[in-house]
């Protein structure tokens, strides 16, 4: 039986999209029962309507605080009633429930707990790379937990940092890797491989 995903996202959708183009050519043992959005109107949504996948926006703006915006989405994901909580591109602080802890994961552009948290995302991740001179950076797959790139790591793997990289090339590397690791490590849920220890994961 495949396993259902919930997507949440709050942009352009590529990384949705990877997951559909997995799915679609019989790599990935999952269905995506459902995609949510935190910012309207999203190219995200119109991906995920040109699939046929349910697609809802739960506005994070349109909430005073935290825990309401929480609620709300919480009743949308359990609405979906899905095994892993997938976050692409979702940029707002999710909460997470007991039944929900390590069955929610998040892809991060670089190497945790390097270059990352809150405000950290996107080109700015990528800039804060070059000005640092780093010579690597990467992309890392985690559970999430309460902070912003914080949960347990389940994959990380590095690219290299060119002289000439800007931030749109350095980019482009890191997303072709997280489009590998990505579903590596949904995969891996899915087959039940994954084993949580503390911080540590463990591949069976
Ligand atoms: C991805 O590169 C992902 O690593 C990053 O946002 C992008 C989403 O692209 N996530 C973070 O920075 C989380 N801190 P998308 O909206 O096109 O899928």
């Amino acid at each position: 039986m495949p396993i259902r995903l919930a997507v949440l996202l709050s942009g352009s959708g590529t990384t949705l999209q990877n997951i559909i183009d997995r799915i679609d050519r019989g790599e990935l043992d999952a269905t995506v029962a459902g995609v949510i959005s935190s910012r309207p109107g999203v190219f995200g949504l119109e991906r995920a309507k040109r699939h046929g996948i349910p697609a809802s926006e739960v506005v994070r703006r349109e909430f005073s605080g935290n825990e309401a915006f929480n609620a709300a989405l919480w009743a949308e994901i359990r609405g979906l009633s899905p095994d892993l909580v997938v976050l692409a591109g979702f940029m707002s602080l999710i909460a997470v429930p007991p039944d929900f802890q390590n069955r929610i994961i998040n892809v991060h552009p670089a190497l945790i707990p390097a270059f990352c948290g809150h405000g950290m995302y996107g080109h700015h991740v990528h800039e804060a790379v070059i000005n640092y001179g780093a010579k690597i950076s990467g992309a890392t797959v985690h559970f999430v937990d309460t902070e912003y790139d914080h949960g347990p790591i389940i994959l990380q793997d590095t690219v290299p940092v060119l002289d000439g990289d800007t931030p749109e090339t350095l980019a482009e590397r890191v997303q072709a890797l997280e489009r590998e690791l990505y579903p590596q490590a949904i995969q891996l849920f899915a087959q039940g491989r994954l084993r949580v220890a503390g911080r540590r994961v463990f591949v069976h």
